[in-house]
């Protein structure tokens, strides 16, 4: 079997656009299963800066087909302007693109949803992307969403289409919000969902004559583990299961298919939006992580621009995901940001209540009065050189890595000090 799984083992942003893109190198296959243009995954190659939401990242590699997955709520609107904005940046992806006709779409109201309702959560809003992600699910889970294969007869897509809209519009005025134009927000949509129905197929079907034919299939998730709706930190979480278990459900591929779980860990931790973070900093450790915005590889949100809160390294969080996952390949991104630092802070553990563990706990309450117990690491103060191998890190950045690896009881299958595809040693 030739199937693998890439996942985040933090909130998000861990460098998954670059690692899918490097593996891509590698793969035949590239799929999305969950989420949608909440994601942001940037890929550098040279000078050009590709910013990815629902496309898959391997689409940056010309023989590499791409599939959006079952699991994945995918906006037209998105869609189309991210293929038009890929034009003639990347080999055509007419006959290598394909979106699945089980995925459900995001609609112009479930934006407005995700809008009026973090309007109405005020300060304890969960700070979401207003992608419209929350709104979609439920009707998913609720057995009231559109899927893409409705939009085959796009006479019953527009009748499916004006119900929905009638009865969204109903709920955007419970909640004090402004109703849409139904005419002109189903022109709109009905004219886009019809160029994009090329596009759609049975992506079930399809993996399985892949994995048949031994190509070689990467499933790229999105988010990251403390996104996962059920083991993040709920509810400050996205709607969708972000880890290994969502890949498969997402993809339509079977568990026994998966041989490797490549986890994503930064080597230090980010989140977007509000909820607990043990190790977050503030003031000039976190600056520094952060950065000022003028490189692209600053915190600040790909898809919403929403400056990123930056802490030390979260042990207690790496073990929580390389558990849930199952991850057997480890990739530490962003190692080159550390190298600012004198010393580094890593947390092993949290005292809580004045009890000491290294379990994640499913109260993100209890996290508000959580100690994080630190060890710390000498720093290496010098840029990363170019290199190819792990061994050839300064020592110190050598020993950091080491301790991650030793921590988690497995071994480092890449470090990136970069963003470029050579900026990372094996
Ligand atoms: P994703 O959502 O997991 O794909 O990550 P994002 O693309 O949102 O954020 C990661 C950012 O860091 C992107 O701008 C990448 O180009 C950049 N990046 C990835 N790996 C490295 C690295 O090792 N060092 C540096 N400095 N930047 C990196
Ligand atoms: P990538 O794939 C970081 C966060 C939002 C918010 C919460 C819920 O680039 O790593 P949602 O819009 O999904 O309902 O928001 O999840 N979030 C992300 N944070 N990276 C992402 O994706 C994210 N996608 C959602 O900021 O806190
Ligand atoms: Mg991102």
């Amino acid at each position: 079997m030739t199937v693998s799984a890439l996942v985040g083992m933090q909130w998000g942003d861990e460098g998954k656009g670059k690692i899918v893109d490097i593996l891509a190198g590698n793969a035949d296959v590239v799929v999305r299963c969950q989420g949608g243009a909440n994601a942001g995954h940037t890929v550098v190659l040279g000078q050009d800066v590709f910013a990815l939401h629902l496309i898959p990242s391997g689409i940056l590699r010309d023989d590499v087909v791409c599939v959006i997955g079952n699991g994945v709520v995918a906006d037209p609107v998105r869609l189309s302007e991210e293929l038009e904005g890929l034009r003639g940046r990347v080999k055509d992806v007419d006959g290598r693109f394909f979106l699945s006709d089980r995925a459900h779409m995001v609609m112009p109201w479930h934006k407005s949803l995700d809008a009026l309702a973090e309007g109405k959560l005020g300060s304890s809003s969960i700070g979401t992307t207003k992608q419209g992600i929350g709104p979609t699910y439920i009707d998913k889970v609720k057995r009231s969403g559109i899927r893409w294969n409705q939009a085959r007869d796009i006479d019953n897509f527009r009748k499916r289409f004006q119900t929905a809209l009638a009865d969204a519009n109903a709920v955007i005025k419970l909640l004090g919000g402004d109703p849409m134009d139904e005419r002109e927000t189903e022109e709109r949509v009905v004219d886009i969902v019809g160029k994009l129905r090329p596009y759609i197929a049975d992506t079930v079907a399809m993996l399985h004559r892949f994995v048949r034919e031994e190509k070689r299939v990467l499933l790229e998730g999105a988010q990251g583990t403390m996104l996962d709706v059920d083991f993040g930190t709920y509810p400050f979480v996205t709607s969708s299961n972000t880890t290994a278990g969502g890949c498969i459900t997402g993809s339509g591929l079977p568990p026994t298919a998966l041989r490797d779980v490549h986890g994503l860990l930064k080597a230090f931790t980010s989140r977007v939006g509000s909820g607990p973070f043990p190790t977050e900093l503030d003031g000039r450790e976190a600056e520094l992580l952060r950065g000022t915005g003028a490189n692209q590889w600053d915190e600040f949100g790909t898809t919403t621009g929403r400056p990123r809160r930056c802490g030390w390294l979260d042990l207690v969080v790496a073990r929580h995901a390389a558990r849930v996952n199952g991850v057997n390949r480890l990739h530490i991104t962003k190692l080159d940001i550390l190298s600012q630092f004198d010393e580094l802070k890593v947390c092993t553990a949290y005292r809580i209540g004045g009890q000491e563990t290294s379990d994640f706990p499913a109260d993100s309450w209890s996290l508000e009065d959580c100690e994080p117990v630190y060890e710390t690491l000498p720093g290496w103060k010098c840029d990363l050189p170019a290199c190819k191998a792990v061994a050839e890190l300064p020592e110190a950045a050598a020993n950091y890595v080491n301790r991650i690896a030793q921590f988690l009881e497995m071994d480092v299958a890449s470090v990136s000090y970069g963003p470029g595809r050579e900026q990372t040693a094996f």
